[in-house]
């Protein structure tokens, strides 16, 4: 058994000690929000916070975490980053399939909680492990900037979209 700290919450994992933490998360914890993309830490789909920094669960083992606090997309939600994250995305409306979301999140949130008011370079940056194929990239930007300054102005920045007939 391993003893992981996950979303506040200590869990005894019956795992081996290289099984990924994703692998941990999803098959045995049942927290299936954290999401398999390529699984050779390329794409973000799978990131987690361990101690408030981002990482990729798909090739984390779960013998290496010890006592380090991990979130996952299910409690980011419970810091002010989190909230005012997952808060801006849904004003933008950034989510197409929904698929690279949850790891897009974890990494912003990250961003805001070190950087409160980054500029387009630092969240370029920092994005750029996760990848979307929907390419929903600049209202991803745009949903970081509205949470870190509160301005929705921001949101005008976002690519006219027509409006939707109620068909
Ligand atoms: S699934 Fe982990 S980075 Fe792609
Ligand atoms: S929203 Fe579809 S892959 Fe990013």
């Amino acid at each position: 058994m391993i003893d992981l700290n996950i979303n506040g919450q200590s869990v005894a994992v019956n795992a081996p000690e290289d099984m990924p933490l994703l692998w941990a998360l999803r098959d045995i914890v049942g927290l299936t929000g954290t999401k398999f993309g390529c699984g050779i830490a390329q794409c973000g789909a799978c990131t987690v916070h361990l101690d408030g920094q981002p990482v990729r669960s798909c090739v984390l083992p779960v013998g290496s975490i010890g006592k380090k606090a991990i979130t996952t997309i299910e409690a980011v939600s419970q810091t002010p980053a989190g909230k005012s994250i997952q808060k801006a995305w849904l004003d933008v409306d950034v989510v197409q399939c929904g698929y690279c979301q949850s790891g897009q999140i974890m990494s912003a949130a990250a961003l805001i909680q070190r950087t409160p008011n980054p500029s387009d370079a630092d969240i370029d940056l920092a994005m750029s492990g996760n990848v979307c194929r929907c390419c929903t990239y600049s209202r991803i930007r745009a949903a970081i900037k509205q949470a870190a300054t509160g301005k929705a102005e921001v949101l005008q920045s976002v690519v006219a979209m027509p409006a939707r007939s109620a068909s």
